[in-house]
């Protein structure tokens, strides 16, 4: 046996058993550059499918493929060792039936090496919720706005300011607690209800524009880095590194243009 200590990566039973206590900490990564960097001080890492509009220009999540989450699954994978890696399931991968739901949630563990996956969808979610869990597959619950049904639902909009939704939106909780999810995300949902939501059922919430009071808090990587034109209101800029990226390109291009790069010393390493 090696002499090192292993570290031990978090599990989705880890982040279960976190429902209370010190609030979990999470965040999105899709390469693994950047999830080697956010590794150190997170509970979870989601490789969310949003990587669609930030990663590749896409318009909305609908394109996103399973091999496009596959591939960057993999890599955010080999870059961390400590924090839970789960990768959302694309639109149309799990909704047909829990078998194909199944079948495509064991290609993403399989080939990605994974800890859980992240499907949308509060009561109707729940049969297939419950399959996968059954079968070994370890998954988190996705509810309130939901951007993969924002078809439907007529765009991003806040869920829950009318008080007559509340009842259906914490049917939609307790399905997913009782189908087996180990925790669930509440996104884009008035605070109060994200709160009230948090109290009634067992497993943590997860917060993303919804309250401080969700069991922990998750933001996409490059919108809290200030790298993103245009995120969400709700967006906290931790640090403003599209502005530092763009000085740097600028001190770059210019150093090239005045010779002054590369310097005399080219040794590669
Ligand atoms: O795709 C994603 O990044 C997400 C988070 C916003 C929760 O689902």
């Amino acid at each position: 046996m090696s002499r090192h200590t292993r570290i031990k990566r978090r599990t989705a039973p880890a982040i279960a058993a976190m429902k209370g206590g010190v609030p979990i900490v999470s965040l999105t990564a899709y390469s693994a550059c950047m999830a080697s960097l956010v590794d150190p001080h997170v509970d979870f890492i989601l490789v969310g499918d949003s990587l669609g509009m930030v990663a590749h220009g896409m318009d909305s999540t609908t394109p996103v493929s399973l091999d496009l989450m596959i591939a960057h699954g993999r890599a955010v994978v080999s870059g961390t060792s400590k924090a839970l890696i789960i990768v959302d399931m694309p639109f149309g991968s799990y909704e047909e039936s829990p078998e194909s739901a199944f079948r495509n949630a064991a290609r993403i563990l399989k080939e990605t090496g994974c800890g859980a996956v992240k499907l949308e969808g509060g009561a109707r979610c729940a049969e297939t919720i419950r399959f996968l869990v059954e079968r070994g597959i370890p998954v988190m619950g996705h509810i309130g706005l939901t951007p993969q049904s924002t078809h439907v639902m007529g765009g991003f909009k806040t869920q829950g300011r009318d008080r007559d939704t509340w009842p259906d939106h914490q049917a939609d909780a307790q399905a997913v607690a009782q189908a087996g999810a180990f925790a669930v995300v509440l996104e884009g949902m008035v605070e109060e209800l994200a709160a009230k939501l948090t109290q009634e059922i067992a497993i943590p919430t997860i917060g993303i524009g919804a309250s401080p009071a969700c069991d922990g808090q998750i933001l996409v990587l490059e919108d809290m880095l200030g790298i993103t034109r245009n995120p969400p209101k709700f967006v906290k800029v931790f640090a403003d590194i599209g502005s530092q990226i763009d000085t740097a390109v600028e001190r770059y291009a210019q150093s090239v243009k005045d010779r002054r790069f590369p310097t005399e010393d080219q040794t590669y390493r």
